[in-house]
This record gives structure tokens, C-alpha cells and sequence, in this order.
């Protein structure tokens, strides 16, 4: 015998399906989507090696990186895609609602980070592994793929572009915490690039 199911029941069904599926996008949401993936990739997975890869962050380290733009804490590349004016990420996180970047901290953080397959000298690869193990896996932890907190994902990411978080950090236009700052002091050129081999050779 078919069961009738009552009209509040399907009003909970039809919600926790769309929980399933997740909500609806907005078409004002997909549009701001689109905008970030005009540099950042499909998905937040870039092509472009001096733009990161922002998918699969956590929730919070995503809000985090935001707070930290607004507040020129970190000072970004001004990038130009061909076309277009040029646009900063300051600029651009400082023009977004609050609302909109939680919206984005939770689409972003939903998508798969996919490693980016780099070039890799396997000498300086293994001694960066030793480098890393020793001073940096204890927040970078699982060989810096996992999204921890706020610590961004340094496995797969684009070389170039760490290369440059790297200049940034020595040179004070990017903010870390101070345990992390007094540790990449005292590496020398070698050292970071031992530890850029590494972190293209984990996927
Ligand atoms: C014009 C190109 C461009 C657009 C559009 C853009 N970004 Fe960026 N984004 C960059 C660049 C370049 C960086 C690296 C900044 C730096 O030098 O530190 C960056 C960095 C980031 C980071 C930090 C990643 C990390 O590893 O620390 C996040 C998060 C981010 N962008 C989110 C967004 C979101 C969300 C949008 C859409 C609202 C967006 N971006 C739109 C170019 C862009
Ligand atoms: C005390 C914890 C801590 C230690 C130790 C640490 N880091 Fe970090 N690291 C962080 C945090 C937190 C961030 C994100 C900072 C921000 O922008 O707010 C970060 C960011 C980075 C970034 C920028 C990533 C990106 O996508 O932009 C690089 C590169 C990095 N760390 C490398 C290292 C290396 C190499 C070591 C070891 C020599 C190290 N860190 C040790 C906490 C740490």
C-alpha cells in the first residue's frame, strides 16, 4: 500500500534535499563566483602561476586571508589580467559585503584542491622534506597539504607564487605569526628553494 506523505513532510523533505544538494546559488552569487574564478581557476584550482589556488581551504583560514587583505596586513601583487584593469586583492576584499565573503569562505572551502603538477628537482625536494619536517610541519602539518586554521595549503601550490609569498615576508609587506617569521629568517635562499622543490613534489 502507498503510503500518503503529508504536506509538512514534503515541505521537509523538499528542505533537507535541497540541504543535500546544497542550496540554490543566486544568480548575483554565481556572477561574484565567476569573478574570482576569472583569476583564480575553475573551482579555485589556477592556471596562472603567480595567482594561488584557493580551493579546498578551511572555512576560517579563508575568512582569515580576507580580514587580512581588508586590513593591509598583506599587501597583494597587483595583478593584471590581459584586458582589464588592473585589480588588487585588497581592492577586491574590501569591496565585498561580509555576507558575501562568508558565502564565498563556504563555496571555496567546499571544492577539491587539486595539486598542481610542477617541475621538481628530487636533490633539493628531500633536503626541503628535512627543512620542513624540523620547522615548519608543526602548524603546516600532513607536509603542508592540510588546510589548517588558518594556514594556507603550501602542497601543489603554484611555485612561483609562493616564491613570492616568501620575498613578501621577508621584505614585512605580508604579516605571519611571529613563530613562522623567526623561522623563514633563517633560511637562506637555498633553504627556500629546497622547500619550494618540496612543496611541489607532495600530491
Ligand atoms: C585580478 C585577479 C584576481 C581576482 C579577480 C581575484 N583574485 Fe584573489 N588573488 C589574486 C592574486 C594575484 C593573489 C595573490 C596575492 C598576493 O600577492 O599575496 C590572490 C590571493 C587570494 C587569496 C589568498 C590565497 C592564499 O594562498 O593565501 C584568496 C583567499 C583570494 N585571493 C580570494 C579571492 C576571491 C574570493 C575572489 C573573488 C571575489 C578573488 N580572490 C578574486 C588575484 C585575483
Ligand atoms: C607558528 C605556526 C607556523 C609555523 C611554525 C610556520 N608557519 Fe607558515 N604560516 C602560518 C600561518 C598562520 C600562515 C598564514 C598567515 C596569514 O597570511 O595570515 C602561514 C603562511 C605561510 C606561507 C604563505 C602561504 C600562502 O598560500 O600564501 C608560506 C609560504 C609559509 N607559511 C611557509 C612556512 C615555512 C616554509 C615554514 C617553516 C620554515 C613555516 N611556514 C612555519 C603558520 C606557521
Amino acid at each position: 500500500m502507498r503510503r500518503k506523505i503529508g504536506f509538512h513532510s514534503r515541505i521537509l523533505i523538499f528542505g533537507l534535499m535541497l540541504m543535500a544538494s546544497g542550496a540554490p546559488l543566486s544568480e548575483d552569487f554565481v556572477d561574484l563566483v565567476k569573478r574570482c574564478e576569472a583569476c583564480h581557476g575553475e573551482d579555485g584550482n589556477s592556471r596562472l602561476p603567480v595567482v594561488p589556488s584557493i580551493a579546498g581551504f578551511s572555512y576560517e583560514g579563508f575568512l582569515n586571508t580576507m580580514d587580512v587583505f581588508r586590513e593591509n596586513e598583506r599587501i597583494a601583487l597587483e595583478f593584471q589580467r590581459p584586458g582589464e584593469p588592473e585589480t588588487m586583492m585588497n581592492d577586491i576584499a574590501r569591496s565585498l559585503s561580509d555576507a558575501d565573503v562568508e558565502a564565498l569562505a563556504r563555496y571555496f572551502s567546499a571544492r577539491n584542491f587539486q595539486p598542481v603538477r610542477q617541475a621538481v628537482d628530487a636533490e633539493l625536494a628531500s633536503r626541503g622534506a628535512i627543512l620542513h619536517k624540523q620547522q615548519c610541519e608543526r602548524c603546516h602539518t600532513d607536509n603542508g597539504a592540510h588546510p589548517v586554521e588558518d594556514a594556507a595549503i603550501l602542497a601543489g601550490q603554484w611555485t612561483p607564487y609562493l616564491r613570492l609569498q616568501f620575498e613578501n615576508i621577508l621584505s614585512g609587506k605580508r604579516i605571519v605569526p611571529r613563530g613562522m617569521l623567526r623561522r623563514v629568517k633563517k633560511l637562506d635562499q637555498s633553504d627556500i628553494e629546497a622547500l619550494l622543490n618540496f612543496y611541489a613534489s607532495v600530491n
